[in-house]
Order: structure tokens, then sequence, then C-alpha cells
């Protein structure tokens, strides 16, 4: 074997322990594969490259990223496609899941055709893409369990040429990704602890399922993306913000558990007074977090406490003194800026997700008439700087609504992808 030294140097292998050191501060599963991939494909220089996990026996599609097709710091509805292989050698990540062992492929269309797996030319159709070189490894545990695969596509030169990956990439990048797998367990279990929460919230509110958390969570999280690109923001605090926001969105309602289910599940209208106590949902969700100095917590806080407050005013439950206290002041409602801005985007993300599912009070809306009121209530209830970015992604909210429907029989945790 012909090793480089140059790839061996210093500075390499620094920066893929650089690399594994930021990926201990992220919590969020998305997260954490958005930077795996990121950090990767650097080591590499590869164009393109996903990440697939292990779901019930079967790999599932669960992130990308493509230079040539799309940058990876804006969104895109490619993320949320939807689909799975099946774990045997026909395919090459079926290949390298079911062995163990990485995988090296320098002409993706030149396969032997002795071998048992060959290259799926679907997506290349699809998008016009053109996959050459390909590097696909697994993704272990602690105990060698193979959880994943992530697949490099077109290693380059620094001129952009593609050409095969090296012996060095082929070595630093399981020496990142033995370090990323347990990331992805942490992440995981993050995951699966917010949503366990939200189920004790589902128990007495069925509106407020996983997926519908998880549709909102998506939706506040591409709508934030776009509009901190719009202002120009680091990219490298875009992502430590989507991780927090994802998951602090997710929590939005959690103060439904202190609401009485006679208010909750009425199937009809609330009168007056019924709304009244239902506004509390908002207050109690901020005092589950009020003990904790974590910026996470911060932010669940300040997404429960604020998620209907209007732009324009009006909104509840406005100015606390001390929510702490039982008997809070409840005073003028708040407005622009005054409310935290992922509060902001999450209330247009949870009114997009209120009107296009059914409730025990409603049907469907059609998208049509929901973007109208988008439109119309965007400067009295919505931040007009939320709406422009989430007009400009409307293609992303669908398929994040496509990959998250309602499907009431499946567990939640289901879901987690
Ligand atoms: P939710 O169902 O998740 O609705 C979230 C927000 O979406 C609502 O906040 C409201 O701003 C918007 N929204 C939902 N449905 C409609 C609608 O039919 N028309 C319009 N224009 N906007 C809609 P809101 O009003 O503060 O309600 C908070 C929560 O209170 C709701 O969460 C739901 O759990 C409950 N709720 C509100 N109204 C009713 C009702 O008439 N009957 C019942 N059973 N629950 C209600
Ligand atoms: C893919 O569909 O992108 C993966 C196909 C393969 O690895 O064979
Ligand atoms: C209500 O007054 O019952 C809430 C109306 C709404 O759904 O916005
Ligand atoms: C922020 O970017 O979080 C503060 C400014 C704003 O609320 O728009
Ligand atoms: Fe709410
Ligand atoms: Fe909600």
């Amino acid at each position: 074997m012909i090793i480089d030294s140059n790839a061996f140097s210093k500075d390499r292998i620094l920066s893929v322990l650089k690399a594994t050191e930021e990926l201990n501060t992220l919590k969020d599963v998305d997260a954490i594969l958005d930077q795996i991939l990121f950090e990767s494909r650097k080591i590499a220089n590869a164009d393109a490259g996903s990440i697939f996990l292990i779901k019930d026996n079967q790999l599932t599609f669960s992130y990308v990223h493509n230079d040539t097709l799309f940058s990876a710091d804006k969104t895109n509805a490619d993320l949320y496609m939807d689909f799975t292989i099946p774990i045997d050698t026909s395919s090459i990540v079926g290949y390298v899941a079911s062995s163990g062992q990485a995988l090296h492929i320098e002409h993706a269309y030149q396969i032997d055709p002795t071998k048992p797996y060959q290259f799926n030319p679907a997506y290349d159709k699809k998008s016009g893409y053109h996959t050459q070189s390909i590097y696909t490894l697994p993704l272990k545990d602690f105990d060698g369990l193979v959880v994943g695969v992530m697949q490099l596509i077109n290693a380059r030169t620094e001129q952009g040429a593609v050409i095969p990956f090296s012996n060095a990439d082929q070595m630093l990048v399981p020496l990142f990704a033995g370090n990323a797998s347990i990331a992805i367990e942490r992440g995981k279990m993050n995951r699966e602890l917010i949503l366990r929460m939200v189920k004790m919230a589902e128990l007495k509110d069925p509106t407020e399922t996983g997926s519908h958390v998880q549709r909102v969570a998506g939706y506040t999280v591409e709508i934030y993306t776009r509009l901190a690109h719009n202002r120009g923001i680091d990219i490298k605090k875009i992502r430590k913000n989507k991780d927090l926001i994802r998951l602090a969105s997710m929590l939005h309602d959690v103060g439904k558990v202190g609401i009485t289910d006679l208010i909750l599940k009425k199937p009809g209208k609330l009168t007056d007074e019924e709304y009244d106590i239902m506004k509390w949902h908002t207050v109690y969700g901020a005092q589950l977090f009020l003990h904790t100095t974590s910026r996470l917590d911060q932010m669940a806080r300040d997404i429960a406490l604020n998620h209907h407050e209007r732009w324009g005013g009006g909104g509840y439950p406005g100015k606390i003194e001390e929510i702490q206290s039982r008997t809070v002041q409840i005073g003028a409602s708040k407005s622009g800026e005054e409310i935290p801005l992922e509060a902001r985007i999450t209330a247009l993300a949870d009114v997009y997700d209120a009107l296009s599912s059914k409730r025990s009070y409603k049907d469907p809306w059609p998208e049509e008439k929901i973007l109208k009121i988008i439109e119309q209530d965007t400067g009295t209830h919505f931040d007009p700087e939320v709406s422009k970015a989430f007009f400009e992604i409307h293609d992303v909210i669908l398929a994040i609504r496509q990959k998250y429907k309602n499907t009431e029989e499946l567990d939640q945790e289901e879901r987690i992808k």
C-alpha cells in the first residue's frame, strides 16, 4: 500500500480530533448527522454523501449532502426524502451493513458484474448528478454493532476533478466515524427523551403527537435557517442554534399536561372561559424549564411561554412579572422584538401545522387557504421576516409535512429517523 506521507500530517490528524470534539457539543441527532457528514466530507474532500441508519432491520435514509446539487448549509427538500433499503448484499449500502466492512468503488458505473451488489443509478437519473467514486463505511456502536452506514461520493482534487478515495482518506474517515457512532447514539437518546416528555402531554391531548411536534420542529428549524442566511449570520452559529431550536420547539406545548382533559379533549369549540384556561399552557410549559440555566432550557422556556404572542400585539400570555409564582399576573401582551425570535418562528410553524392537520374541532384546510391566511396575518400575527423565510422555503415545508404524515397507528418513537 502506498501511503502519501503528507496525508498523515499532524495537521490532518489534529483536525480529525478537533472535529470529534465539536461533535460532542451537539445534542440532537439531526445536527449530529449533519456534522458527521460535513466533517467526513471535509477530510476526504468528497463532493457528496449520505447517511443511512438501521431502523426495524432496514437501512433508513437519514441525511444527505451534495455540493454540486445544493449547498449543505441551505435548506433543501432532498433532506426529507423518505425511503429504506433492505440489509442484503444487493445494494452497496446493504452490502456494507451486512458485512460490517468498508467498501471503496472507483467507478460506480463499472462495477464487476460478478459482485453481488450493483450501483443503483436512480438518484443520478432523477437529479442529473454523476456518481463516480464511492467510499461506503459502517457506523458501529461501542459493542461493534452496526448502527448505520455512511456513504461518501466523488472525492475531488483541489481543482475539483473527481478521483478515487485515497488510502489516507480510507484510514482517517473511519477514525473519525468511530467516535461519530457514539454521538449518534447520544443524539437518538436525547430525541427519545424529549419525545417521551411529549408523549406525556399526548396522553392528555391527542393532537400533540410525535409527528405533530416533529413537523413543527422541522418547520421551525428550516424557517430559522433561511432567515439566518438572509441575515448573513455565521454558519457555525446557525448550526449550533438549529440544534437547540429543533429540540426546544418540540416542547412548545408540553404545558398542556397542566390543562384538564375536559377542555383539551372537547370535541367542539371552546367557550371564552375554557379558552382562558387553555391559555395557561404557555405559562405551565415555561415553569417546567424554570430552574435550569442551560441554553436548551432557556430556549424551551422562551418558546413555551411566547409561542402564542403576536407580532402586532394581542397575543397571550403577555408580560409576566414572576412566572414561578402561583398567582401569575398577566400583563399587557408583548409585540415585535419583545417576543424572542425562536418563539416568533414557532408561532408560524404551529399555526401552519394546526391548520393543515385534522383537529377534534376542525378539518384540515386546503394549502391555498392556509397560505392566504398566513399572508393576511403577516404583520399582525406573524413577523414579516419570518413569513418571508417561510414562503421562500415552501417546497421544504411540504417535504417535511410528507415525511411526518400523521400516522396515528404508529408509536411516535417509530418516526425518529
Ligand atoms: P392547536 O390546535 O395546536 O392550535 C394552535 C394555533 O393554531 C391556535 O392557537 C390558533 O392560533 C391556530 N389555529 C388552530 N385552529 C385554527 C382555526 O380553525 N382557525 C384559525 N384562524 N386559527 C387556528 P390558539 O387559538 O391559541 O389555541 C391554542 C390551543 O387551544 C390549540 O392548539 C388547541 O389545543 C386549543 N383550542 C383552541 N381553540 C379550540 C377549540 O375551539 N376547541 C378545542 N377543543 N380546542 C381548542
Ligand atoms: C442510494 O440509493 O443512494 C444508495 C444505493 C446504493 O448504495 O446502492
Ligand atoms: C377560540 O376562541 O376558541 C380559539 C379560536 C381559534 O381557533 O383561533
Ligand atoms: C435574535 O436574533 O435573536 C434577536 C433579534 C430578533 O429578535 O430579531
Ligand atoms: Fe400552544
Ligand atoms: Fe401545538
